[in-house]
């Protein structure tokens, strides 16, 4: 059978150029960069074209790209390594309700630390309103850390206007551009942004490397110590292949960015513009055109999101939960509670995640097997046909809390 790939929210293939780089630093470029001889040299070399890469890639200088573990560990160092550093200044963080768990549990875990943090709800599409960012603000606010595309509805956050209001104030801005670096345009000068996540393998890099943006001048502190790797940010014998592999990624991404799009785009707004043709009471999440171009989320009243991934994926197609419920908690997504949504609208919820590589036909194929696979799966459904079209918000019955 063959297989569909609908989940490039959840990671990206690597690019074969990708690959065939990184392979010839394994084997052959092996060197430390750290390293005195020939060996080392070409690493550090290589080390450093990367970081000019990424650095173009976002608009920002090379000196001001710090290369890291990935998305977790950049969001990590910048809350953080922000929050110690401008203790004196003030404790007062400013997020979102809908932010992943690397920037969420990092903010939980400075609360436990004697640190405010305000966590801004959304509207129901997902986006934070810049009038109760403005409303936080108070003159103990050191940070303000919103994300710039949501991982799972896809919503794009008003950064330009956010930015503007945290230089105007003072008050960084730490920005989780996870979703949207390599896929979406970003330039951090023009959006005043201090701070910014990017993590390789969303964008046909590898896994565990990404890199942390920090603005020359901010006024930051490093989490991980030992030896002075990444100008004293980051210890740590620097990822050479992942490094080089993030660059080369980074290089292909930013010359390809118009066409990706455009292609992701299109064939997204025929999955969403048929789906919703096709098939009663389901509901699109997320901003209708603030959104990343490759992101469909649905939620299909009467169904149950985890029968739907397994439905889907007895037919070949990878696609993800909306809801938490794959990574062995029962409870819903934040996002899309946050959102407004009921638990068991909810529970019904799939991310489609388009990618470069997709193609029209396998639009159509998912097309075709949809409408067959909801109305198996509403047949079973005790609810289905016995309520209203909008459903009843009682809590629903798989949840651990309720
Ligand atoms: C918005 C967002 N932030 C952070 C992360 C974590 O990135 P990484 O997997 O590189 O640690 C992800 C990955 O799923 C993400 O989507």
């Amino acid at each position: 059978m063959k297989r569909i790939y609908f989940d490039h929210s959840a990671t990206t293939p690597v690019d074969p150029e990708v690959a065939k780089l990184m392979m010839e630093y394994m084997l052959d470029k092996f060197g430390n960069p750290s390293s005195i001889h020939a060996y080392g040299r070409e690493a550090r070399k290589a080390v450093e074209e990367a970081r000019e890469k990424v650095a173009a890639l976002i608009g920002a200088n090379a000196n001001e790209i710090f290369f890291t573990s990935g998305g977790t560990e950049s969001d990590n160092l910048a809350i953080k390594g922000v929050a110690y550093a401008n203790r004196k200044k003030g404790n007062h963080i400013i997020t979102s309700a809908i932010e992943h768990h690397a920037v969420l549990h990092t903010c939980e875990y400075l609360e436990k630390q004697g640190y405010v943090v305000t966590y801004l709800p959304v509207d129901e599409y997902g986006m934070v309103r810049v009038e109760d960012l403005k409303k936080a603000i108070t003159d103990k606010t050191i940070l303000i850390s919103i994300m710039f595309a949501n991982n799972e509805v896809g919503t794009i956050q008003p950064i330009k206007e956010i930015g503007q209001i945290a230089r105007e104030k003072g008050i960084y801005f730490h920005t989780d551009a996870v979703q949207a670096a390599g896929n979406y345009p970003i330039d951090v000068k023009e959006y005043n942004i201090d701070l910014l996540t990017l993590s390789g393998h969303k964008f046909h890099g590898p896994k565990g490397i990404g890199a942390l943006y920090i603005r020359r001048g901010v006024r930051i502190e490093a989490i991980q110590h030992g030896g002075g790797h990444e100008r004293n940010m980051r210890a740590g014998t620097e990822n050479v292949p992942g490094i080089v592999g993030l660059g080369k990624a980074a290089e292909i991404a930013k010359n390809e960015m118009a066409q990706k799009m455009a292609h992701i785009q299109r064939l997204r707004d025929k999955l969403i513009r048929e789906t919703m043709a096709k098939i009663p009471h389901v509901k699109l999440n997320g901003h209708p055109t603030q959104r990343m171009p490759g992101n469909a989320n649905f939620s299909f009243h009467y169904v149950e999101g985890e029968s739907l991934l397994l439905n889907l994926d007895l037919k070949g197609i990878a696609a993800s939960s909306g809801s938490a419920c794959t990574s062995g908690s029962l409870d819903p997504s934040h996002v899309l509670l946050a959102m407004g949504l009921s638990h068991e609208v909810a529970h019904g919820s799939l991310r489609i995640s388009l990618g470069r590589g997709n193609t029209e036909e396998e639009v159509d194929y998912f097309l075709t097997v949809m409408p067959e696979i909801i109305e198996r799966l509403r047949s079973m459904s005790p609810l289905y046909g016995k309520q209203p079209a909008a459903m009843s918000s009682n809590p629903c019955s798989h949840c651990h809390h309720h």
